[in-house]
């Protein structure tokens, strides 16, 4: 049977730019004869429109059973009034937390033809291609206990910084083995010079290394320094891995070198499934953009090149996701902008189909 795809298109502009990736999906079945079993559902502010959650048991239960998920966005203005428990971003999070997704792939990835969008120096990050591998499920953000409290007649907030060897363990195996299919080289980030769970995190990683990728270069460093040689040489990296706070922080911080957030991929990914593929997920970075959304100008290419992730972390089609960000990587070279990618010397914008057919052509 096919691989399948469930689409979870969203709000606001999540519709728009995935309208723009269907199509690709089709035309590989159509052209390449890859084709998709695709089915389409509601998340965020639209399912609960109409089911009054953001996310429906069954939709959950579609989510669990697909070879891959692709999400669009969620959230808006119409929705901020809602009680917390069915907020848009609810349902972005249950599927996160039930398919257990640990790792979270970001590139930070610079087309030459957007090197002066850079907030640093053109030659500075010319052919950038750095690979954030942050821990999405445990960290400081989940760690018990957490809360306000009264101590001593005023209040404390406390969270708690917490990850057992298993969780270091498997996030460290995703970017090794995403390391095997880059440049054999990993830096991994963390404080073990004042956090013990930095020393356990350095402590696992280099055993997994050791023991199971003696093929892989790995280096450490402190969470600091790496913020600080991001924008100082970022092409000194290949694959960072790193925890849930810092990897937050530093891959917001890496996309800025690259330019528009309407260019942002990432990928979730969780334990094998049964036919040893990934649970996955892939979204664009940026958000609804309740700005913009309805008028046709959202920039496609984020959540396009999000697919071209799972070309090649679900379906193992490499090269067809080189095929497709070569596309990009062409279009962009030929002067194609939408409107977020205008420069101070201005020009006239394409709409994000018109991005989208140029790109599919
Ligand atoms: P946002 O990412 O939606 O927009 C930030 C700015 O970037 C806006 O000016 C927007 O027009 C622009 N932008 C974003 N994507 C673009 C694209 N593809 N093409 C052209 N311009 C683009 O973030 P914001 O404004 O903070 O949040 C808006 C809504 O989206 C909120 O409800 C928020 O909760 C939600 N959100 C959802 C996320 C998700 O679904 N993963 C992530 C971030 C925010
Ligand atoms: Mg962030």
């Amino acid at each position: 049977s096919n691989p399948s795809i469930l689409i979870l298109a969203g709000d606001g502009i999540g519709p728009e730019v995935m309208d723009e990736v269907k199509k690709i999906i089709t035309w590989y079945g159509d052209k390449r004869g890859l084709a998709f079993d695709v089915t389409e559902d509601l998340v965020g502010g639209a399912a609960y429109d109409a089911h009054g959650v953001p996310l429906t048991d069954e939709t959950m239960a579609k989510a669990q059973e697909v070879d891959a998920v692709m999400l669009g966005a969620v959230g808006g203005p119409k929705y901020d009034v809602l009680d917390f428990s069915v907020k848009p971003e609810r349902g972005l999070l249950r599927l996160r937390k039930e398919m257990d997704l640990f790792a979270n792939l970001r590139p930070a990835q610079c087309f030459d033809a957007l090197a002066d969008f850079s907030s640093l120096k053109k030659d500075l990050v010319a052919g950038l291609d750095i690979m954030i591998v942050r821990e999405l499920t445990s960290g400081v953000y989940f760690g018990q206990p957490r809360g306000i409290f009264e101590e001593n007649g005023e209040r404390v907030g406390l969270n708690t910084q917490r990850y057992t060897e298993s969780e270091i363990a498997r996030v460290a195996r995703s970017a090794f083995e995403l390391a095997k299919r880059r440049d054999n080289r990993v830096t991994s980030v963390e404080k073990a010079n004042v956090m013990e769970s930095g020393i356990l995190w350095r402590e696992v990683v280099t055993a997994i290394r050791d023991a199971e990728y003696p093929e892989i270069e790995l280096s450490h460093m402190y969470a600091d320094n790496c913020a600080m040689q991001l924008v100082r040489r970022p092409k000194q990296f290949d694959v960072i891995l790193t925890d849930n706070l810092f990897g937050d922080i530093l891959s917001d911080c890496a996309a800025m070198l690259t330019g528009s957030l309407g260019m942002l991929p990432s990928a979730s990914l969780g334990a094998p499934m049964a036919n040893g593929r990934p649970k996955a997920m892939y979204e664009p970075v940026h958000g609804s953009a309740p700005d913009i959304a309805g008028q046709g100008k959202a920039n496609p290419i984020a959540c396009i090149l999000s697919f071209a992730m799972a070309l090649r972390y679900s379906f193992d089609q490499g090269d067809e996701a080189t095929r497709l960000e070569k596309a990009v990587e062409k279009v962009l070279a030929d002067g194609v902008r939408t409107a977020d990618l205008m420069g101070p010397e201005g020009g006239t914008p394409v709409s994000t189909t018109e991005m989208g057919a140029k790109i599919l052509a």
